[in-house]
């Protein structure tokens, strides 16, 4: 998922009247496509997996660096995008995050060798780092007030709804498409206009599921592309470059009333007043260096609590737990895709009622019971025929599944959001989320090692002691900033609160820098 940028600066809190505009929702949409992007190429590569390594004969540290080089170059393209992002716009870099998409995807699924895969996914990852940094600012700053929430949250569900998207079309071309009369028809033409040379090399080469699974999703992002070309700039990178008439003129297409854009229009002035300090604020402030290690930490947990383990290598887990058919993998991984959807809905319906730390305790406990629970299954024998044990790991990963989205996929961040002061706020969100592609990386280059040297018991029994040990970091150490200002988290961190109060503690200190 990506970084959330909540609404900055002194009007930060105030909801405006008016009807919202269609276009507004046309734009939710569009920008949007980019979280199903995002979400596409995270599922897509647990499908391939298997066919990747039957069709290149590697091992299994090949396929670990074949899914991590994507989480490398979405690192790489989280680095890069605020340089971009203010260059050449938030548009313009959606834009380009769009191309390398649909190009990295096309060459992911022409890729002659392991290598040159590798070298693929890395530069797709690098549009999905750019996108989940990009798209979701984008939305925050051109959505009115009275709809960002709901267009955000939006932006989290289509990630969520791209992987398991990815996975069924994974199983479509695994299980049912006829890939033999596509490879002929491809291999004719290309061969037709190489005088009638390497046609049956050729349809040997596309008549691989994998290539399909990983072209395909060029298609979403040439439209995301297409779309995003009818879309306007934000007005707020508009103010920022003194182009004020213009941001004008959109605020006034996008807003309700009148009277609306104009108060848009001064809300973006004011907040632009507060300059970005980012690293000299690191270097010289402690307090907002707390902050930034706080953000740092949320996201490590994010990862740590094994989620992706399940996203890129569900269908391996599931032969592991004694479901030998591909048709079966597949199924049980569109499974617990869909489950992950429709427990986000747990967490957007609750966590501004209930608050964040209940619903992630509650997150925690059901994870630890997941993965505790899936450990002990393999440690008593699972996978030797009984069938009754195969069920019981997919429902444990289910119950880990719930636990997870209902929890930490959401909140971890809107914490994010919302524990950085506005001066540092591009700086915090940037170090969150670059941390949180790193950890994944690391996730997703171990798992299959761990499961080779530890046992597959041992793996997740490990999973499952990390989610109970979160659980105290989240007792000692994080705010509840349910129903808190942004201005007054900021205001109690700066003046040396301790973490665990600067949203709803006890705390009131006198501001001090
Ligand atoms: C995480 C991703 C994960 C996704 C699963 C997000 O919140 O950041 O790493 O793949 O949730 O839904």
């Amino acid at each position: 998922m990506s970084a959330i940028i909540p609404p900055s600066g002194p009007s930060g809190a105030r909801p405006l009247s008016g009807r919202t505009k269609p276009i507004v929702y046309f734009i939710g949409l569009t920008a949007a496509l980019a979280g199903l992007l995002f979400g596409l190429d995270v599922g897509v590569i647990s499908g391939a997996n298997e066919f990747i390594q039957k069709d290149f004969g590697v091992d299994d540290r090949t396929i670990e660096n074949i899914v991590s080089s994507l989480l490398w170059g979405a690192v790489f393209g989280v680095l890069i995008s605020g340089f971009f992002s203010l260059r050449l716009g938030r548009r313009g870099t959606i834009l380009i995050s769009a191309l390398v998409f649909a190009a990295g995807s096309i060459c992911c699924a022409l890729a002659p060798s392991p290598g040159a895969l590798i070298a693929a996914r890395f530069f797709l990852g690098i549009a999905v780092g750019m996108a989940s940094f990009v798209a979701p600012l984008y939305l925050s700053e051109i959505a009115p007030q009275s709809v960002r929430g709901a267009l955000i949250s939006m932006y989290q569900l289509m990630i969520t709804i791209g992987i398991v998207l990815a996975f069924l079309s994974d199983t479509f071309f695994a299980t049912y498409a006829d890939l033999k009369p596509l490879a002929t028809t491809i291999s004719e033409s290309v061969s037709a206009m190489a005088g009638g040379r390497g046609q049956m090399v050729m349809e040997a080469y596309f008549a691989v599921p994998w290539r399909w699974m990983l072209g395909v999703i060029a298609v979403p992002a040439l439209l995301m592309f297409g779309g995003m070309l009818f879309l306007p700039e934000s007005p707020r990178w508009l103010v920022l470059k003194n182009r004020v008439p213009q941001a004008r003129e959109i605020l006034h297409r996008l807003a309700g009333s009148p009277a609306e854009a104009e108060r848009e229009l001064a809300g973006i002035e004011d907040s632009l007043k507060i300059e970005q300090k980012g690293f000299s604020l690191f270097r010289d402030n402690r307090h907002f260096r707390r902050a930034v290690f706080l953000g740092v930490g949320l996201q490590v947990i994010q990862q740590f609590t094994g989620i992706n383990v399940i996203m890129y290598y569900a269908p391996r887990i599931l032969h592991e737990a004694g479901f030998n058919t591909t048709a079966e993998q597949m199924w049980g991984t569109v499974l617990i895709g869909t489950i992950n959807v429709l427990a986000t809905f747990i967490a957007i319906a609750f966590v501004d009622r209930l608050g964040r730390k209940p619903m992630m305790y509650a997150g925690f406990t059901v994870m630890g019971f997941g993965m505790l629970s899936l450990g002990a299954l393999f440690h008593l024998g699972i996978g030797g025929g009984n069938i009754s044990m195969s069920y019981l790991a997919v429902a444990s990963l289910v119950v880990f599944i719930i636990g997870f989205a209902m929890s930490a996929g959401p909140i971890i961040w809107i914490l994010c959001a919302e524990i950085f002061p506005l001066a540092g706020r591009d700086f915090g969100i940037t170090c969150s989320t670059v941390t949180n592609w790193a950890a994944n990386a690391l996730v997703g280059m171990t798992f299959l090692t761990m499961l080779n040297v530890l046992g597959p018991g041992n793996t997740f029994l490990l999973y499952g002691a990390l989610n109970a040990a979160f659980f105290v970091f989240f007792l000692a150490l994080v705010p509840e900033t349910k129903g808190v200002s942004l201005e007054s988290i900021e205001q109690k961190l700066l003046a040396g609160a301790p973490l665990r109060e600067i949203g709803r503690g006890r705390t009131a200190l006198t501001p001090r820098s």
